[in-house]
């Protein structure tokens, strides 16, 4: 890699190695999230995304491998507490504080001082939306509040990269869609987030960049337009024209050049593009261009799943 390219990234890690016993957690990982990412970290359970996160936020030691913050050596921990902030996957609340006083507590842990704390506190608390519950006890706070608290709690100190791990697990489709305004908002303020789940969808649409691991190696990194290009062989398109359009439609996708396969099922077209070709929003277009009328055009969502069989054969041939 190029000193430009590594100039960008915010966490750059190298064969980073990991055991429990026998069990290789990591094994020679490697991923690069640049400056102003919102990078998803992906992969099933037990695949190593904690230990990864663990390691990053130096509570747990690499056996061997290398792991930079903005350029900075992990071994160099002070420092590199500073520049982020983590939120594990599980955290406890402390019982009988306010939200305010938590928050508070934790700023004076961070040796800000009273009247700075007071501009501090209010403000994160409007940002992360929890102004309305300040005098609530933290224990009171529903699932969603909980985790926004949690991101509240990191962004304190102000760090430059915030490493969340598993945010939006237990989230309802609400507090979800909350969550990713308050992400964004936060990309917006300059931060760089790593953020981690077991859903591919889940993070597919607020990330601009992916690396998918599973037993501790990575198998895909890159922006989200290539992995969906990588796993666009795997995705089912179903379209639906009109009646009197579906033999036309049939043939002009069956004679198209990004086409692997092209099915009529029960009346609907379903079909699949070839790797690399995969511009599926230009298909309605094509279709309606050569003056086919569209009813129905879904592209199946790709579990994690179909995208491991896709992203991992031929390295597993
Ligand atoms: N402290 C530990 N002692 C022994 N084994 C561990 C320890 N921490 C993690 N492991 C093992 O290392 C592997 C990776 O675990 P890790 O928690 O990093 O996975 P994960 O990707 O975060 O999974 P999940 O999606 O379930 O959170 C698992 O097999 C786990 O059992
Ligand atoms: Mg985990």
């Amino acid at each position: 890699m190029n000193e430009h390219t590594e100039s960008h990234a915010m966490v750059k890690i190298e064969s980073l190695c990991k055991r429990f016993a026998d069990l290789r957690a990591l094994d020679n990982l490697a991923l690069t999230v640049n400056k102003g990412d919102i990078y998803g970290f992906i992969g099933p359970n037990g695949a190593g995304k904690t230990t990864t996160f663990r390691i990053l936020a130096t509570i747990m030691k690499q056996d061997s491998g290398s792991v930079r913050i903005d350029d900075i050596e992990s071994t160099c921990g002070d420092k590199i507490r500073s520049l982020i902030g983590y939120m594990p996957d599980v955290f406890g609340v402390y019982e009988d504080m306010t939200l305010y006083q938590y928050l508070d507590f934790f700023g004076a842990a961070y040796w800000i001082p009273p009247a700075k704390r007071k501009v501090l506190v209010n403000d994160i608390l409007a940002l992360t939306d929890l102004t309305f519950k300040k005098d609530a006890m933290v224990q009171s706070l529903s699932r969603g509040m909980q985790q926004r608290l949690g991101i509240a709690r990191v962004l304190i100190h102000d760090p430059k990269l915030l490493i969340l791990d598993e945010p939006a697990s237990g989230l309802d489709p609400r507090a979800r869609i909350e969550l990713r305004e308050l992400l964004k908002e936060l990309s917006l303020m300059g931060k760089t987030i790593l953020i981690s789940s077991h859903i591919l969808s889940e993070l597919s649409d607020i990330c601009n960049r992916v690396g998918i691991i599973e037993q501790g190696k990575t198998v895909f990194e890159g922006s989200r337009e290539e992995l969906e290009d990588r796993i666009a062989g795997q995705r089912v398109i179903s379209i639906d024209t009109v009646p009197t359009d579906r033999d036309k439609a049939l043939a002009l996708l069956r004679a198209a050049p990004f086409t692997n396969s092209v099915k009529l099922e029960n009346g609907t077209i379903s079909l699949t593009l070839h790797e690399h070709m995969a511009e599926r929003s230009e298909i309605p277009t094509f279709l309606v261009e050569h003056g086919c009328s569209i009813a129905r055009f879904q592209a199946e969502e790709i579990s994690l799943e179909k995208a491991f069989m896709s992203l991992t054969e031929g390295k597993l041939a």
